[in-house]
């Protein structure tokens, strides 16, 4: 496994490192085999962990917990988030601070996630909503600073919305952020025109979420995927979209190398960009955390493919379904 550096912080963490959204909050999740997935990509060189407290309300930050036990003599990078107060997600544009992350509330949630994980301090606390709008609000830059005072986070972030990388940009220019979390892929690759330029000058580390596009670049959805209602895929992969994600992907088909997978192509297409700290892939099963930590020693697509590639960004709106 690859390493690269996160950012300002100087941390060296995996290129690949692990979504933990799925085992805790998609239906299909069993513990056990979460927690052997878990095991296994730290085996295999795996040092950098995202969850959030939303996840199964602190059960994901349980199960990273566990194996932090079991795993105490090694160096583990754990990257968690608050959930917004009114648990809208995404974030809308008039929702003051008050309504998502008042301080007092924010440095709550902090204990509470602490207390999930059995650690005295977390290595990264995340905004798990973003409006580049509460940085009008003096109380973003006093709970920021009051974090990073307080011993208990040693780096500060923002997940951003999605399909809004220009809402983040202002809070990496601000210089108050230490890393942003961004959905990056094959498809979305606009967060490369504003927002990586931006990181870049601020030394600020990038999160690559969501290279799969939740699913669709593993090339596995078809237009009978069905998800179990209360999966949140179901409302997500609502007809208009599944049609279209699967025209998208179908597209790529040829160009996945022989003996390769798409989801490999599509972790290797992230790796291209120097730019990227870390991927966070989800995974819940050992064949996908194998796989995916392999896509390190593998490396960058060769450039000719990654060109190829790169004419297949699509660019997207939020949208009544898209969260
Ligand atoms: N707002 C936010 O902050 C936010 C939002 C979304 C995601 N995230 C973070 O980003 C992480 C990644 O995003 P995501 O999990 O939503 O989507 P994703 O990584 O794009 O896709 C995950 C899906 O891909 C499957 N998969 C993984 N490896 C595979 C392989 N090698 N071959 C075939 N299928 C494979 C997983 O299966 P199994 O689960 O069955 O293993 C799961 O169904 C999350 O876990 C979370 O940590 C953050």
């Amino acid at each position: 496994m690859k390493l690269r550096r996160f950012g300002r912080t100087g941390w060296q963490v995996s290129e690949i490192g692990y979504g933990m959204w799925g085992m805790a909050g998609w239906t299909g999740s069993e513990d056990a085999e979460s927690l052997a997935a878990l095991q296994r990509s730290i085996d295999l060189g795996c040092n950098f962990f995202d969850t959030a407290w939303a996840y199964g309300d602190g059960h994901s930050e349980e199960l990273l917990g566990e194996t932090l036990r079991a795993n105490a003599a090694k160096k583990i990078y754990v990257a968690t988030k608050v959930p917004p107060k009114n648990r809208c997600w995404p974030s809308k544009r008039e929702f003051s601070l008050d309504d998502s992350y008042p301080p007092e509330y924010v440095l709550e949630y902090v204990d509470k996630s602490l207390n999930n994980l059995g650690r005295e301090a977390l290595d990264l606390i995340q905004y798990h909503t973003w409006e580049d709008g509460w940085l009008d609000d003096p109380r973003t830059q006093w709970t920021i600073e009051m974090l990073r005072s307080s011993g208990k986070v040693r780096a500060v972030g923002i997940s951003q919305n999605r399909w809004e990388p220009e809402n983040g940009v202002r809070a990496v220019r601000s210089g108050l952020i230490d890393a942003v979390q961004i959905i990056y892929n094959i498809f979305d690759q606009n967060p490369e025109d504003e927002l990586f330029p931006a990181c870049r000058e601020k030394d600020v580390a990038i999160i690559a979420r969501v290279p799969f596009d939740e699913g669709s670049l593993t090339g596995t959805l078809t237009l009978d995927s069905k998800w179990p209602k209360g999966d949140w895929r179901s409302t997500y992969f609502v007809p208009e979209n599944l049609k279209s994600s699967i025209e998208h992907a179908d597209a790529l088909k040829p160009l996945v190398p022989a003996g390769s997978t798409m989801a490999e192509m599509a972790l290797r297409f992230i790796l291209n960009n120097p730019d990227v700290s870390t991927i966070i892939p989800g995974m819940r099963k050992i064949r996908n955390v194998e796989a995916n930590l392999s896509a390190s020693d593998k490396g960058p697509l060769p450039a000719a493919l990654h060109e190829q590639l790169r004419a297949h960004r699509w660019d997207r709106k939020p949208t009544a379904w898209s969260q």
